[in-house]
């Protein structure tokens, strides 16, 4: 493997070696890369000793063993303090890539704080699951500083071949990172009430999956043409309407209360509905939704 970092075949250290770290470090020494391991609980750091790693006897010995330093902690504010505790000298040289789930503020500070310090740090954020890390399907947004990205790409491709850099601001990784997770956490939890009420009318979860993704089927398209609407500033309601829109989400709430299901997720959304109809918005599409959000905030 050949790299842009200062040696052809740059050194690896993985610091953090929960189910993520330990998933990078195993991706890197399956693709033959020198890594060094280093966990507060040790134990942890034992199955990837057996897999080729070495263990670091501390953090700062694992730091200095390597040109790329990864850290996998829990977040940023436990990595900026562990990192503390490392001597300025070991660290000197070396390119931090941080991989911990943040708010945007937090990234922004971490990058504050390794300027501060003279430290080359990146920021990182994994949007797959440990099994997915190493393989072609595996995703690593980056933000802040995108030279130090392009200059351990080839390894940093290793953990995940679509590594694409989102943008100068540090917290643009976290920004993307929590908007998507926002998608994915909104659409896991919008099946369960809707297999929740299904099962309370005699359905199986399981026979409900197919009627489900029929609407994911429309959701891309959809999303296009909110995005359109949002960046315009304009909320037609040509196709749709929230007046109408209203009455089916009432709907909605009255039959979760008549399946003895927690209202609460269609009565949010209800909620949004009627808020608008009332500021004289029943003839927009659904759309204008955003407008209340951000005027109820
Ligand atoms: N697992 C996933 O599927 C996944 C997916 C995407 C992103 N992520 C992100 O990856 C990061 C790591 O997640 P994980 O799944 O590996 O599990 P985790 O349980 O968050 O891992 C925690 C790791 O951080 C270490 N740690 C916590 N506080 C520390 C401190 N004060 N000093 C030193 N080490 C400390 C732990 O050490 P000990 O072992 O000693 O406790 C452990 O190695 C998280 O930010 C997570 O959001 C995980």
């Amino acid at each position: 493997m050949t790299n842009d970092l200062d040696t052809p075949t740059p050194t690896v250290s993985v610091l953090g070696l929960g189910p993520m770290g330990s998933a990078l470090a195993q991706a890197l020494l399956s693709a033959g890369t020198t890594t060094t391991v280093w966990n507060r609980t040790e134990s942890k750091a034992r199955p990837l000793e057996h897999a080729g790693a070495v263990i670091a006897p501390d953090a700062a010995a694992a730091v200095a063993a390597s040109d790329l330093v990864i850290t996998c902690l829990r977040d940023h504010a436990s990595t900026r303090e562990l990192l503390d505790e490392v001597p300025p000298e070991a660290l000197a040289g070396r390119t931090v890539v941080v991989f911990a789930s943040s708010t945007p503020g937090e990234a922004r500070r971490t990058q504050e704080w390794a300027e501060t310090r003279g430290i080359d740090l990146l920021i990182g954020a994994i949007m797959v699951p440990t099994p997915v890390i190493g393989t072609p399907d595996a995703l690593i947004l980056y933000s802040g500083r995108q030279d130090l990205l392009e200059a351990a790409r080839s390894t940093l491709e290793v953990l995940a071949p679509r590594s694409p850099f989102v943008g100068t601001d540090p917290g643009m990784a976290s920004v993307l990172d929590t908007a998507m997770l926002e998608v994915f956490f909104t659409g896991m939890t919008a099946f369960l009430h809707a297999a929740a009420v299904v099962t309370a009318n005699g359905l199986s979860a399981a026979d409900f999956v197919p009627w489900a993704n029929s609407m994911l089927d429309i959701l891309p398209d959809t999303f296009r043409g909110l995005a359109a609407d949002t960046d315009r500033g304009e909320y037609p309601g040509n196709e749709d309407n929230l007046a109408m829109e209203l009455s089916a989400l009432t709907h909605m709430v009255e039959t979760s209360r008549d399946a003895g299901v927690d209202p609460g997720l269609p009565t949010l959304m209800r909620d949004l509905a009627r808020e608008a109809v009332e500021r004289g918005h029943g003839a927009d599409g659904w759309s204008r939704i955003v407008e209340v959000l951000r005027e109820s905030s």
